[in-house]
């Protein structure tokens, strides 16, 4: 489809989702949303898929939500966008999510990398929440992954200035997970999407289910949690053909299974 919002590639069992309106710095507006929705309601369905990397092209990754949209919109009439449902199969993805980030990630773009496990960024990425510039604040996690993943000092300056954090600048603050050479950015997203491909899908999908949900628990039920996911990987044939591979000193096969 020529004017489809965004475009999918599907490969070695790694999803490339491409935003692709950059004339207008992939603004997310109604039909990029529901895209969105609907690519990633399809592959967390497939199990095939190993990751997900999302990513704006080489020039932006996404300038926010559109505010043509939501310029004159009541309460009711935003909560009737359902933006909420819209976002659900992207944060509630079981699949390792990597977002691949050049150019701007602001508003709500910076708010689709923070949903996903691992930030990739060339030298190229800012990232930023400034909706108090327009009279609002981030309404899809913005500010409660970010106090979550940067602290209340640094979450707090870039919420209230609406100012932008370089690539570099939010890579020491952990925010960034690696920093890509130009140009590079999305060979090393396909780079690490294709370590964690090679992985057993149950070990993975377990360690994403224990970050996801333990992050908000007390450390007790969070350690319990964890050791729930930890026992019930022994069901698994991977976990037999992991640990034999290694005593036997071959690779191991992984089924997913
Ligand atoms: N919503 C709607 N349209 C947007 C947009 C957004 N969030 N961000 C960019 N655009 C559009 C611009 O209106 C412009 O469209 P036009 O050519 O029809 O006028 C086009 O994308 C290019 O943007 P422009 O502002 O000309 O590019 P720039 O390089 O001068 O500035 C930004 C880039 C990102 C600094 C600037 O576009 C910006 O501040 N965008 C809004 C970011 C924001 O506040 N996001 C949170 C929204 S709640």
């Amino acid at each position: 489809m020529a004017d489809a919002p965004l475009r999918l590639e599907i490969e070695d069992r790694i999803a490339v989702i491409t935003l692709d309106q950059p004339d207008r710095l992939n603004a997310l507006d109604l039909p990029l949303r529901r895209a969105l929705h609907d690519t990633f309601a399809n592959l967390n369905a497939n199990p095939d898929i190993r990751a997900i990397i999302i990513t704006g092209g080489e020039t932006v990754f996404a300038a926010g939500a559109d505010i043509r949209l939501l310029a004159d919109k009541t309460p009711a009439a935003v909560r009737g966008l359902g933006f909420a449902d819209l976002w659900r199969p992207i944060g509630e993805s079981p699949k390792p999510l990597i977002a691949a980030v050049c150019g701007y990630a602001l508003g709500a773009g910076c708010e689709l990398a923070l949903m996903c496990d691992i930030i990739v960024a060339d030298g190229t990425a800012q990232f930023g929440q400034p909706e108090c510039k327009v009279g609002i604040m981030p309404g899809a996690g913005g500010s409660q992954r970010l106090i979550r993943t940067l602290g209340k000092q640094a979450a707090s300056l870039l919420l209230m200035t609406g100012g932008n954090l370089t690539a570099e600048r939010a890579f020491q603050l952990g925010l960034v997970s690696e920093l890509a050479e130009a140009g590079g950015c999305l060979a090393a997203a396909r780079k690490i999407a294709g370590r964690i491909a090679r992985m057993p899908p149950l070990a993975i999908a377990a360690i994403k289910q224990s970050l996801a949900v333990g992050a908000d628990l007390p450390l007790p039920a969070a350690l319990a949690l964890e050791n729930r996911e930890f026992l019930l990987l022994f069901v698994t044939q991977d976990q037999k053909e992991g640990m034999a591979a290694f005593l036997e000193k071959r690779q191991a096969e992984f089924k997913g299974i």
